[in-house]
């Protein structure tokens, strides 16, 4: 496994590779989560990289991103374990120089709601620097979680409006055993709100069976749907909803109702004890 640091090694190293190149953009602390995106990727490409990289242009709270954790040591074995060929640990001051002009990214249509509403900015600093790892790995795919559902959609419009000859795969959420979607944040639970966090999973499950009890009907009231999964998560006396939402899962308008035979994503994110948190999952009446 190659670890590369600098901006011109990587794109040396990738030059002289032969064969396809997945990518696996990630900011470290790695989960079952991360690795089923790099075995995603191993599946279908010759190559892997996975780039580690907390972003700072994508916090919008400072304090997130001097909290957020970090085991670079425990990355490298994980990684190394997983047979990865190639990590790329980017430096701040070469991927943002001090004194260069500000680049800004955005979708406003994609962003006005969800974590775009609530998050200002967030977006923009993902699209930054994951059009800027995109140019420099020059990856045919590109794998991330459709835990982070809005994100995926961004960076793959992002993809498509720009014509980076990428394609932006998305992979499953991965579960702790009580279906707990698994997030470098969940570190920073303690035990009992850890207990309160798995009320999340529940509350969106909960919608869908909810869904299932009034086949039949002609339609469903979104709000009185996202009223029940927000009781749920808030029962748990540590959290606190921060939005739930049941949005079209290709423009991520918010819909009002939901007609017969119909897809859409229900979304939430929750601060648990402080922590934030999101999940979100398909629902079908
Ligand atoms: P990070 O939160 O480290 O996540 C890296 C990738 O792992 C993302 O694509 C995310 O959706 C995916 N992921 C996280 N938890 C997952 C889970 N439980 N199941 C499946 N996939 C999961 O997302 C980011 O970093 C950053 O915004 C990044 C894209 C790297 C840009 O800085």
């Amino acid at each position: 496994m190659q670890t590369i640091q600098t901006i011109a090694e990587m794109r040396k190293a990738i030059g002289s590779t032969e064969g396809t190149v997945g990518l696996v953009p990630t900011m470290g602390f790695l989960h079952e989560g991360h690795l089923s995106l790099i075995r995603k990727s191993q599946e279908s490409c010759q190559r892997t990289v996975v780039s580690i990289f907390v972003n700072p242009t994508q916090f919008n709270d400072p304090s997130d991103y001097e909290n957020y954790p970090v085991d670079l040591k425990k990355d490298l074995d994980s990684l190394a374990k997983e047979g990865v060929d190639l990590v790329f640990i980017p430096n701040p001051a070469e991927m943002y120089p001090k004194g260069r002009l500000k680049v800004q990214m955005a979708i406003p249509e994609l962003t006005a709601n969800l974590c775009g509403l609530h998050r200002p900015g967030h977006f923009d600093g993902v699209l930054l620097v994951v059009s800027k790892l995109f140019n420099i790995v020059q990856p045919d795919q590109a794998f991330f979680g459709l835990k982070d559902y809005q994100q995926f959609l961004v960076i793959r419009t992002m993809a498509r409006a720009l014509d980076f000859p990428v394609d932006v795969v998305g992979c499953d959420t991965v579960r702790e055993a009580d279906g707990l979607a698994m997030s470098s944040r969940n570190a920073r639970l303690s035990e009992k709100a850890r207990e309160h966090a798995a009320l999340i999973p529940r509350a969106l499950n909960l919608v869908q069976k909810t869904l299932d009890d009034r086949k039949g009907r002609y339609s469903v009231n979104c709000q009185e749907l996202c009223e029940i999964a927000w009781d749920v998560i808030e029962s748990g006396t540590m959290n606190k909803v921060e939005y739930m939402e049941i949005v079209d899962p290709d423009s991520l308008q918010k819909l009002d109702e939901l007609q017969q035979d119909r897809t859409a994503r229900i979304a939430t994110a929750v601060f648990c004890d402080g922590v934030r948190l999101i999940d979100n999952r398909a629902i079908h009446f």
